[in-house]
């Protein structure tokens, strides 16, 4: 397990004074910071097709990036070139672990794990996210930099496939150590260059633009074949002229809309079968054959330990403590009575459940159903 020690702040103090507005560096943010995964296991990684892996490098001014599936890293050298790999946490439980501290931050804020690997001289290049992110320093080091969000800067592709930034001035200078944690907000721009071989592990944020929640609901609209009011206008007045879309009309469409979502229910629904779809194809752990409830209770009460599939989303939403509860899994919701909110926070909260936290879903009929479902569909499974 990780600890997070951000030294004299507080979380609170972090999330008034630096989330979403200034980079901070945390010096020893892990305490004897232990590498979940290795770069022979990373590189090991990159060599699966369903991986996404990406290896950009560095010769003189000019950048190459290769994609991967990859079959050896030979050809690449000593120096001068970084091998990203994308959701980590979907792969490797031990490397999903490096999720858990940041957890102040809700599940459905978070997106997922991207481990590098750097020859000396390695980089990805200036450059700016859209997203908040923390880089904590596995072996070796290397040095960052980063600075506040400037207008000024340029950007540019020195490949067509990537997005660089024009020299920027740095507010942060230094050169991280195991267990170093770069804080970055969106949009500052953020360099980093290995001195070492060296293990860098990106938490990654995500925030969805308007754009992908108008898109996601309407998505969500058709699914499930809602309709919506339609638009209506008694009390027309006479039109002057007849090609014209008037204001009226217009803040009339606006007002429909914006019913749609003042609905409570439909709100809540959608955004949490949204929010909870995987972006990638999930490593389901389906159990075959598929286990009986009896099996499963035996197993609970043995003591057990359950793991949650890296990946997958679990969030849930109860307006007040005498409504249902809505659990929403892998973009399915099931809902779920008022009084289960153990149930549902053992669910979303934890990616391990103990064999205590186990035994609470061998406790009621209606659990323990339940329970062999999540396990049978692959989403929790026994941990050895
Ligand atoms: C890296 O780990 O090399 C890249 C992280 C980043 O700058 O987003
Ligand atoms: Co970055």
């Amino acid at each position: 397990m990780y600890t997070l020690n951000l030294g004299k702040l507080t979380v609170e103090q972090f999330l008034a004074d630096y989330w979403q507005q200034k980079p901070l560096l945390i010096k020893g943010g892990f305490t004897n910071f232990q590498d979940p995964i290795s770069a022979d296991e990373l590189a090991g990684l990159a060599l699966d097709e369903q991986v996404d892996a990406r290896l950009i490098q560095k010769q003189a001014a000019n950048w190459q990036l290769d994609e991967g599936p990859f079959d050896s890293f030979e050809k690449y050298g000593e120096q001068d070139w970084t091998l990203l790999v994308q959701a980590v946490d979907y792969w490797q439980p031990d490397a999903a672990k490096l999720l858990e501290p940041f957890r102040f931050i809700p599940n459905w804020r978070i997106d997922d794990l991207m481990v590098s690997y750097s020859a000396p001289g390695g980089g990805v290049g200036p450059h700016l996210d859209q997203y908040d992110v923390f880089i904590i320093q596995g072996m070796g080091k290397r040095r960052w930099r980063v600075g506040m969000p400037d207008a000024s800067l340029e950007q540019f592709c020195p490949h067509p496939r990537l997005l660089q930034v024009t020299e920027f001035q740095a507010c942060i200078d230094e050169v991280m150590e195991p267990g170093d944690i770069l804080y970055i907000p969106p949009g500052c721009p953020h360099d980093g260059v290995s001195l070492d071989p060296s293990l860098n592990y990106s938490v990654g944020f995500r925030a969805p633009a308007q754009k992908d929640l108008i898109g996601g609901l309407a998505d969500y609209l058709l699914d499930f074949q809602i309709d919506g009011t339609r638009f209506s206008d008694p009390g027309r007045l006479r039109s002057v002229s007849p090609g014209e879309i008037n204001s009226r009309d217009l803040g009339q469409v606006r007002q429909l809309m914006q019913q749609l979502l003042a609905d409570d229910d439909l709100l809540s629904y959608w955004f949490g079968s949204y929010i909870t779809q995987a972006k990638r194809e999930l490593d389901l752990q389906e159990p075959d054959p598929h286990y009986q409830a009896e099996e499963i209770a035996e197993y609970l009460e043995e003591g057990s330990v359950l793991g949650r599939l890296g990946g997958l989303r679990c969030c849930y939403q109860q307006p007040n403590a005498e409504e249902d509860i809505q659990l929403f899994i892998n973009g399915d919701r099931f809902p779920l009575p008022a009084t289960e909110l153990d149930s549902a926070r053992l669910l979303t909260d934890q990616t391990v459940l103990d064999a205590q936290q186990c035994s609470h879903f061998a406790q009621t009929p209606e659990r323990l159903a339940f329970i062999t479902q999540l396990i049978n569909q692959g989403y929790w499974y026994f941990v050895e």
